[in-house]
């Protein structure tokens, strides 16, 4: 295997555009989360020659706190992950990583250093590698570990392989090529990349779009024993799922670029506009 890195061309570790996912990243150790929040959008707009995708979100989710973002298409939620991640800009409004990063200031590869990391709708694994190896690269990818392609694995990263292939329901799978694996285990994969990085903020968007109900079910599992150790947002339609997740803690509800509700889950499915707009009768 290392004969095949040593082949691979050089990672673009800053932009990550091919492969739409920010695995740039690591530790957060700059985040100042004393006063509790993790992420702190305000008065955020986003206009597209004029029309307001975002307009005047304002939101903020605690440290380790699992957030749930539900919403109509076009509500602006890919939006909103994409003002967090630095790729939109938005027109007018702030967007604070713990006390003192200013998002709307930084570039994408900064924030994904910074410690957010973002899992994309569609699976953007190396389909020509193991599940094993696109664990390795990802943690490659991790500036922290210097240096970067060429190393060896010590015993205590490959026990943390080990720990996040059993975590994302992929022990026994490790040495299958990605390009094999199925659609609900390219996404857990996926996960599996991102927490490789160790990130503080987790944006997934969609993420149970396109599984099996089996594949769904052992989605939230794996949200579940993630809750706590990160802060995670997750942006999903499929709401049996949403239920299962939330739990005790708030879902927010986007409409038209802002916040329609806020709550515990069964305060905003009884609330009269979000049934309207969303939920449907
Ligand atoms: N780059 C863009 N240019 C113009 N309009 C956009 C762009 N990105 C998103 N939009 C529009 O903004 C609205 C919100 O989109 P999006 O954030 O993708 O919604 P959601 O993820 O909630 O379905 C939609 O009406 C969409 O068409
Ligand atoms: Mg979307």
């Amino acid at each position: 295997m290392n004969d095949m890195l040593k082949n691979r061309e050089p990672f673009d570790i800053e932009g990550h555009a091919d492969y739409g996912t920010s695995y740039a990243r690591p530790k957060q150790e700059g985040v100042d989360t004393t006063h509790g929040a993790i992420l702190y959008l305000e008065d955020i707009t986003v206009s597209f020659d004029g029309f307001k995708a975002l307009n005047k979100l304002t939101l903020d989710i605690s440290v380790g706190e699992l957030r749930c973002i539900i919403g109509p298409n076009g509500a602006g939620k890919t939006t909103m992950m994409d003002v967090i991640t630095g790729k939109t800009r938005p027109t007018s409004g702030t967007a604070f990583f713990g006390q003192t990063m200013d998002l709307t200031t930084m570039a994408e590869y900064q924030i994904a250093h910074a410690g957010i990391g973002r899992k994309f709708q569609r699976p953007t694994v190396f389909e020509q590698h193991t599940v094993f190896e696109n664990l390795e690269l990802a943690m490659k990818m991790d500036k922290r570990v210097k240096p970067t392609l060429f190393f060896k694995l010590t015993s205590e990263q490959k026990g943390r392989i080990d720990d996040i292939l059993k975590l994302v329901r992929l022990n026994g799978q490790e040495h299958r090529l990605a390009g094999l694996l199925s659609h609900g285990q390219k996404q857990w994969l996926e996960i599996g990349m991102l927490l490789m990085q160790e990130p503080q903020l987790l944006l997934l968007d969609e993420p149970v779009a396109g599984m099996s109900d089996a594949e769904t079910a052992r989605t939230a599992e794996l949200l579940n024993e993630l809750r706590g150790k990160h802060s995670i947002m997750v942006v999903e339609h499929d709401m049996a799922f949403v239920t299962e997740i939330a739990r005790d803690g708030k879902v927010t509800v986007l409409h038209e670029g802002s916040v329609l509700a806020e709550g515990g889950m069964q305060q905003v499915q009884a609330d009269e506009r979000v049934i309207e707009v969303y939920l449907g009768r």
